[in-house]
């Protein structure tokens, strides 16, 4: 059996011989497809692939036909949006995800580019402290909780917006539920989106949220780039020259939004919430057990297209 690891942006070394170790235990053979800059490298990869081990990389349909093996694709990481479930699921293809292995990672970014942001970019002037201040989280899961751990340890007031989180949850964790997207932007000097992009969500925060923010608001995106929509984005940030936007996610705009708002804005060049060492091994090598798990004994537990 050969379980294909196909990431256009690779794991660190660590993570890779973790999941090399995984791999030769179970006695299948591993092969990786790193930095690839071709569909067309991707296509002649997966050919001969039992399961496939991937990050941010597409499966569409095309990927999906040239499989003719494959019988399960594992995204080491929470976002399954780059993966054509109802595609897979018509190829017989299970498709998995590892929650939560790389959430502390994506929560800690959160607070560099926050702290970045209320810095003013590092510029020499002055700026404001984090503690005391109120941080509100777009989606109370795997990411928003680590976030809400490390804002109560900097002494923010977290409150948080979930429809799919009971509010007792959120009371355990001393965390404020409200219950409207807008009371959440309306009532944070900080909010944090952590939703997945789903056709529900995708260019759900525009003009009417992003400007219900306080004087001085910092919108931290670390979710996905399609939740924004950046036409409000721009306008917002045109009309309410206090706010600010930091983003892992680059938007479409990014040029434009960064040649008109200069240091009110921020965006890494590549997604890196999830790329540290300890994320790739925690995810790497999770996927890779669920590998095994599946191909060994139909264990399908994190199954996303059941
Ligand atoms: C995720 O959904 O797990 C994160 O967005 C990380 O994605 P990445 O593995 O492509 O960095």
């Amino acid at each position: 059996m050969k379980v294909l690891v196909a990431t256009e942006k690779p794991f660190a070394a660590v993570a890779v011989d973790g999941i090399r170790k995984v791999i030769a235990e179970s006695g299948y053979e591993l092969q990786l497809l790193e930095k690839y800059s071709s569909k067309a490298d991707l296509l002649g990869a997966v050919a001969d692939a039992d399961a496939v081990i991937i990050r941010s990389d597409v499966i569409d349909a095309e990927v999906l036909d040239a499989a003719k093996r494959l019988r399960i694709v594992v995204r080491a990481g929470a976002g399954y949006d780059n993966v054509d479930l109802a595609a897979a699921t018509a190829h017989g293809v299970v498709v998995e995800n590892t929650p939560g292995q790389n959430s502390n990672a994506v929560a800690e970014l959160v607070f560099g580019m926050a702290v970045m942001a209320v810095r003013n970019m590092y510029n020499g002037t002055s700026g404001t402290e984090m503690k005391g201040k109120r941080l509100g989280l777009q989606a109370y899961g795997q990411v928003g909780r680590n976030v809400a751990r490390i804002a109560k340890g900097v002494g923010m007031e977290v409150s948080a917006y979930d429809p799919y989180c009971p509010d007792d949850v959120m009371v355990a964790d001393g965390i404020k539920p409200v219950h409207s997207v807008e009371e959440l932007y309306a009532g944070n000097d900080f909010v944090s989106i952590h939703i997945p992009a789903t056709p529900e969500t995708k260019k759900s925060i525009g003009f009417d949220l992003i400007t219900k923010m306080p004087k001085g608001g910092v919108l931290i995106n670390t979710a996905r780039k399609e939740v924004i929509d950046e036409e409000g984005l721009d306008k917002a940030l045109e009309a309410r020259a206090d706010l600010k936007y930091v983003a892992d996610v680059k938007p479409d705009s990014a040029e434009e939004l960064k040649a008109r708002f200069g240091d009110r804005v921020f965006f890494t060049p590549k997604k890196m919430g999830a790329q540290t060492a300890e994320a790739n091994i925690n995810a790497g090598i999770a996927a890779a057990r669920q590998v095994v798990d599946y191909l060994r004994d139909g264990i399908n537990k994190y199954q996303v297209n059941k």
